[in-house]
């Protein structure tokens, strides 16, 4: 059984000059434990589909089921990390961390969890630190400690490492997969980098853009630790250029 099927789900805005179509017709069945990368050109529906698997937004029409239930408001089983830095600046990394906490955990419980999630994302020493101290790819370790420390059965990812540079993003997409490894939580993650969803993806879902739809699914059967620089790689980052840029037929003519 899936933990997560979404059915024929179909998104409408409205704004003050009409209504905006942000997703049609996107189907896909997530297996428990997958890594599931999705990629599409900026405005194709990316977050909007991640904000309604998070139970953020409902869908226009459609079903979206987690574990058979249909989804109809966020949960402590699926953590979201946002595009955008959610970090309070006011507080500590600890404090930030300890905002995560659902309210049943016991004070001595949180202490704990606490500790042991700064220790997983590596920044015990700087728990008294607040965010304008750390640097942007410590302030994101923050985020993912947060979501973590409920331990949810899915991670929703959006865009995590899209302000980082190229360096850190490399060390933060091996500590993903290092969490992943420890957590087993299924990962949803929301990329426009072509790169990482081939490094990190069992499934990358191309999207095409507005109304976006799911344009393919392609597995990437590469075993890991993977070589960004090995033609198997380069393979699967071929087809996916290639869907990425491929165009609908124009609706018009040119003149030569
Ligand atoms: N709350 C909203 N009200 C109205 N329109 C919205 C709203 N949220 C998203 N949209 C529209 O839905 C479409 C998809 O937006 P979305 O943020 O999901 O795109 P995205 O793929 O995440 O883009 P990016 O890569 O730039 O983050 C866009 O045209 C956007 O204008
Ligand atoms: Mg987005």
């Amino acid at each position: 059984m899936a933990i997560l099927s979404i059915n024929q789900v179909n998104k409408e805005f409205q704004i003050p000059t009409g209504t905006v179509k942000a997703l049609n017709n996107i189907s896909l069945q997530v297996e428990e434990g997958e890594f599931i990368c999705i990629v599409g050109a900026s405005g194709c529906g990316k977050s909007t589909l991640l904000r309604i698997i998070a139970g953020l937004e409902r869908q226009t029409t459609g079903t979206v089921l987690y574990e058979n239930t249909p989804i109809t408001e966020p949960s402590t089983e699926r953590g979201v990390i946002f595009q955008e830095s959610r970090l309070f600046p006011w507080l500590t990394v600890e404090k930030n961390i300890e905002f995560g906490i659902s309210n049943s955990v016991d004070k001595l419980s949180k202490k704990e969890l606490i500790r042991h999630y700064l220790n997983i994302v590596g920044l015990q020493e700087f728990r008294k630190a607040f965010p304008h101290q750390l640097s942007g790819g410590m302030q994101q370790r923050v985020s993912i400690a947060r979501a973590l420390i409920n331990q949810p059965k899915i991670l929703l990812l959006d865009e995590p490492f899209g302000a980082l540079d190229a360096l850190t993003k490399m060390t933060m997409q091996d500590e993903i997969l290092r969490i992943r490894e420890y957590q087993k939580s299924t990962m949803i993650l929301v990329t426009h980098d072509i790169d990482e969803a081939v490094y990190l993806a069992d499934r990358v879902v191309i999207m095409s853009s507005r109304p976006g739809t799911i344009r393919k699914v392609l597995n990437i059967q590469l075993p890991r630790n993977r070589n960004r620089n090995s033609a198997d790689f380069v393979y699967y980052r071929d087809i996916i250029y290639q869907q990425f840029f491929k165009q609908e037929e124009p609706d018009f003519n040119y003149d030569i």
